[in-house]
């Protein structure tokens, strides 16, 4: 029976074992035994290896959506008669594996920080492919990225074009720049995922851009390519982005009587599935779309189909990845809303939280969870899963079902974690961040080690080597 306590989305599972299609990575079933396995290796086997929580890639899943998604995009855009270009957002998760992989995967990387650029460069990702963002780039990380000469870097305001073109000229080299435009389109998504409204940090009004462009193409050692949007991220339709490419169009288009203007970068933000019933276009027939409407508008111009390019991030790490932790204390509450239903909702305690995943707390985002470690015939109960946090918004789960005999011990799976889960994690209450592990063809590589209490300790410099 629904428990009135349940969000009116959420209806209670006819099998609580089953997971729901859409939602896992490609190779999560349950074995013979009712354990999850993924890329071959069952759940209890990484949790003993690994210990938890324990952040989990299926390889295989993650460098499909790289290739498919390249691929896709390159396709369509071969088919109107230009380029594309695909830059892995590497905020959403990068490691030098995970980077690897996109590099395999024909992928360029788009970073926002120095950590993000020396992370890219050290695992072997050519200059040549990694496109440097920021709305606050310091002259040091300008300077850093111009000298190893990243292939493009995205202006972000009036006073980086002198600041970026000094330092080049320094340098003795053309930089490559795009000018990141914010197209005032309201994206249907989390107030803080929405890049592109008015009121907001990032970019330039459109109205200012032809000043600003000017202003780029008066300087020898600046070399403009084109204008960047991103509007959001964990977007489902397509709308808010064909509206921004026709709302960028229309300034590209007054820009191309000044001179070139070769590229145009949409940006990411194609939405997830976190939950059963989520339901994103896949983000490779996404964007294939998004091209052919690009050359719709363009062809309405006149005007020549740019290079394109556009920068996934979520949509290549997040559906791959899932987080397994064990659960601690249960406790079953009853509640009566500020609706008046009444209802019991079990607390399910695990060993992490918000520390391994913001998301929930940071954007009231919704997950789904499962009982990992075996199946259960039991009725399934409403449940909150929360972490060990000295918070009560210390949630990683709001809502959903699991067996009622979850106990103490049980292995708890939480798909959907590939993206903002590990990037945003945090040492909170002095709580060790997790390992990362990719799974494939029965095997289990260690990507990312487990923080140590040593690891927390090593910057306080009043502590004694020895105590550390
Ligand atoms: C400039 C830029 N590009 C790309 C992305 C990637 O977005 P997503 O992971 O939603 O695809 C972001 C995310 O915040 C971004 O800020």
């Amino acid at each position: 029976m629904n428990n009135p306590l349940a969000p009116k989305w959420l209806t209670p599972p006819l099998d609580a074992n089953v997971l729901a299609p859409g939602v896992w990575p490609h190779t999560a079933h349950r074995n013979a035994d009712g354990e999850i396995e993924i890329g071959g290796v069952a759940v209890s086997a990484l949790a003993a290896e690994f210990g938890t929580p324990l952040y989990v890639f299926d390889e295989a899943d993650v460098r499909g959506r790289a290739r498919r998604i390249r691929e896709s995009f390159a396709a369509a855009c071969e088919s109107v008669g230009t380029h594309g270009h695909v830059y892995y957002a590497s905020k959403a998760f990068s490691s030098a594996g995970v980077l690897r992989w996109m590099v395999d995967a024909g992928l360029r990387v788009d970073v926002a920080t120095e950590g993000e650029l020396e992370l890219a460069l050290a695992s072997g990702v050519p200059a040549a492919s990694i496109g440097l963002h920021g709305n606050n780039k310091s002259d040091g990380e300008i300077d850093r990225a111009v000298t190893v000469g990243v292939g493009s870097l995205v202006i972000d305001s009036l006073d980086e074009v002198d600041r970026v073109a000094d330092i080049a000229e320094h340098a003795g080299v053309v930089q490559n720049v795009r000018l990141r435009a914010n197209t005032g389109v309201h994206a249907s998504t989390h107030e803080y995922l929405a890049t592109a409204r008015e009121d907001q940090k990032f970019g330039v009004a459109l109205r200012d851009v032809p000043a600003l462009v000017a202003a780029i193409r008066s300087r020898s050692s600046l070399r403009f390519l084109g204008l960047h949007s991103h509007i959001g991220s964990q977007i489902f339709g397509i709308s808010g982005f064909v509206e921004a490419a026709q709302r960028l169009l229309d300034v590209h288009a007054e820009l191309l009587a000044g001179g070139d203007v070769p590229e145009l970068n949409l940006g990411g933000g194609f939405g997830i599935a976190y939950t059963s019933v989520d339901s994103p276009t896949d983000a490779a027939d996404l964007v294939a779309e998004l091209v052919h409407e690009v050359a719709r508008i363009c062809g309405e111009k006149g005007i020549a189909i740019p290079v394109l390019a556009i920068e996934p991030g979520r949509s290549v790490v997040g559906p791959g990845g899932i987080t397994l932790y064990t659960a601690g204390t249960i406790k079953p509450i009853d509640v009566v809303d500020d609706h008046g239903n009444a209802g019991t909702r079990t607390y399910v305690s695990v060993d992490g939280g918000m520390s391994d995943n913001m998301r929930t707390a940071l954007y009231h985002a919704d997950y789904s969870v499962a009982l990992a470690g075996r199946v259960s015939e039991t009725d399934p109960a409403l449940v909150r899963v929360v972490g060990k946090h000295c918070e009560s918004g210390d949630i990683v789960v709001r809502t959903d079902y699991l067996p009622g005999d979850v106990h103490r011990g049980d292995l708890l799976a939480v798909p959907a974690t590939g993206a903002y889960c590990a990037s945003l994690s945090n040492p909170y209450n002095q709580i060790a961040r997790p390992a990362v592990v990719a799974v494939h063809g029965g095997a289990a590589t260690l990507l990312v080690r487990r923080e140590t209490v040593a690891d927390l300790f090593s910057r306080d410099t009043q502590l004694e080597s020895d105590n550390r």
